[in-house]
């Protein structure tokens, strides 16, 4: 947007100084304080000292060679070389004027030569389990993710890796095959499911003979025996379904769902290549990843200090009875993704308790193949706990994890509640609709909304509040400014044919500024994996908002302030009802 114009002019300017140099880094960014205007860049002074001339002499000479007049008023150095740019009131009126008429919604889409392959591992479930409130972070963070970087216009592939391997099939198949009650199974597949596992699973440590023979049939699974591997297709298609239960009613999608069994057949290979390479070694009878020196021993994901001395943390990848761990699927996997799609960028979107395991993944596959390692950018975006209101993690009240299913009954319950008591008027088709977008908008929000790193409390009073840092106050304002331009009967066609903007009051110059910057806060979402920047955006946004509809008369105001002010009414609606959209969340028509 205009500050990318800016941007492109000023590393115009530099250029024409200095012909040929690396003008990446010359960045325009909004002024940290208003006072200074609306942009600013302080990228000529690490220039000057590169260039060892004088900072401010160099912004002076940059200055002359940039012509910004059409945008800004004259561009002042300030300080020791910073550029403050302010914005006339025209150029904000143009910017307006551009996106009335749908030349774009303040942000740009990526360049085709610019646009990024971006893989994003989230949500990733476990087969035969009910999906818990830890993946929903997982789930909602990573589908915000994706739709923020589809929007920018990179490529996305999403990937669902789901748990569908592992030792827990073992005890499955044995409950299956011994205490399986089938009508339980028709009623609620997971439920009886957990409930053999659950059996099984204290069976297996009261009796070494159950143990037996849960690892007999995990072994037969291995070994490909025909019965046991459609039971265990049968346990995944019946996951599957509630899987995509709830991904409906989040409004999720995935593009694939390779699951970890999907990568069995490389598995054997990777083990060997690790071990040709010297990377992995065995010991004790199994193959292990180990240091090989190289990082600074407080950067090294295979060394753990334990009272003050450095000792071995390997990552196991063949256990000795010669199963593969989850550190050898997740390597093959990165290998697989490189292979197939070229991404410039991996997300792996997990809770923090998953960090020592990605570095490990990560360092063992640069030491494996270093140069397809140096071309993609690997993260993990992990995020913290989901705790109660005694601040321990969030469980039922008889002490369960609380089901993501249920939990999302209730969200809509709770809203019900509240649209009961304010649109009485609604019929209840409608107030359910609403509800729905309410209930689940709140949930999503309140899990967007912190720092993902931070563990947040869950509250139902907090994340329903109809003021404050809420999804239901953003969506409120949505609807509240889509309304008065769908009273005022203003036609698409208004906004070219119409009196020309004139924004005047500075709540109205605030909103007009503020929306400049949406483009802006959707790459640094995209950039640093932080959707609450978005929510932070959108929350300023709806005050900005609220606050210049309580000052400016719309419908009854005269020309050209009314046209003005419509104006900033619809596209602020489009604003916030797009960047909801990057959030999962609906916005309703009225509430
Ligand atoms: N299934 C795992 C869990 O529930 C998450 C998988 C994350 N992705 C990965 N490539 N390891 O904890």
């Amino acid at each position: 947007m205009l500050h990318l114009a800016l941007e492109s002019r000023l590393q115009a300017a530099v250029t024409a100084l200095y012909p040929g140099i690396v003008v990446d880094s010359i960045r325009v960014r909004p002024a940290s304080d208003s006072k200074f205007g609306d942009y600013q860049s302080n990228a000529l002074m690490a220039l000057a000292r590169e260039r060892k001339v004088n900072p401010r002499q160099l912004a002076t000479d940059v200055v002359a060679r940039m012509d910004v007049t059409d945008w800004c008023e004259p561009v002042e150095i300030a300080g020791p070389g910073f550029l403050n740019f302010r914005l006339r009131p025209g150029a904000l009126e143009s910017v307006l004027q551009a996106a009335l008429v749908g030349e774009h919604l303040f942000f740009s889409v990526t360049a085709p030569e610019l646009r990024r392959t971006v893989v994003i591992d989230y949500s990733s479930p476990n087969v035969a389990k009910p999906m818990h409130v830890g993946h929903i972070r997982s789930t909602i963070l990573g589908e915000s993710l994706s739709r923020v970087l589809r929007l920018l216009g990179h490529r996305v592939i999403s990937d669902n890796h789901i748990g569908d391997w592992g030792t827990q099939f073992g005890m499955l198949l044995l409950g299956w095959k011994t205490m399986l009650d089938a009508a339980a199974l028709d009623a609620d597949p997971i439920g009886e499911l957990e409930r053999i596992y659950k059996r099984v699973n204290i069976g297996c440590k009261e009796q070494p003979e159950t143990l037996e023979r849960a690892r007999a049939e995990l072994v037969k699974l291995q070994a490909g025996d025909e019965e046991n591997l459609k039971i265990w297709r049968e346990m995944i298609r019946l996951s599957q379904v509630q899987f995509d239960t709830i991904y409906g009613r989040l409004g999720v999608r995935f593009d694939h769902t390779l699951g970890e069994s999907f990568y069995n057949p490389w598995l054997p290979e990777v083990v060997s290549r690790l071990l040709e390479l010297g990377i992995a070694r065995e010991s004790e009878g199994a193959v292990a990843v180990f240091s090989d020196g190289t990082l600074p021993q407080k950067e090294d994901p295979f060394l753990i200090s334990r009272d003050g001395e450095w000792v071995a943390n390997p990552a196991l990848i063949r256990k000795s009875d010669g199963a593969f761990n989850y550190a050898t699927t997740d390597l093959a996997t990165l290998d697989y993704r490189l292979r197939t799609w070229s991404p410039s960028e991996i997300i792996y979107v997990t809770d923090g308790r998953q960090q020592l395991h990605f570095r490990q993944v990560f360092q063992a596959f640069h030491r494996w193949q270093p140069q397809a390692a140096t071309a993609v950018r690997l993260t993990h975006a992990w995020f913290g706990s989901i705790l109660g209101e005694d601040g321990k993690p969030f469980k039922t009240r008889s002490g369960d994890t609380v089901k993501l299913a249920d939990l999302l009954d209730e969200a809509e319950e709770r809203a019900l509640r509240v649209v009961l008591e304010k649109r009485p008027d609604l019929d209840s088709v409608a107030q359910r609709e609403v509800a729905r977008k309410i209930g689940l908008g709140a949930v999503k929000y309140q899990d967007l909304l912190p720092n993902r790193q931070s563990d947040y409390v869950f509250s139902w009073d907090k994340m329903l509040a109809l003021t404050g840092n809420t999804a239901v106050y953003v969506q409120y304002q949505c609807t509240r400014a889509g309304k008065v331009v769908r009273d005022a009967g203003v036609l698409p066609a208004a906004w070219t044919s119409g009196p020309a903007l004139c924004l005047q009051e500075p709540s109205e110059l605030a909103l007009a500024r503020h929306l400049l910057s949406f483009g802006l806060s959707l790459e640094a979402v995209g950039d640093e994996c932080r959707p609450n920047l978005l929510c932070n955006y959108l929350y300023e946004l709806a005050s900005l908002y609220s606050r210049f509809y309580d000052s400016c008369p719309v419908l009854k105001a005269a020309e050209p302030a009314r046209t003005t002010r419509l104006a900033l009414c619809e596209l602020t609606a489009r604003v916030l009802r797009q960047g909801l959209d990057c959030l999962g969340i609906e916005a309703p028509e009225s509430m």
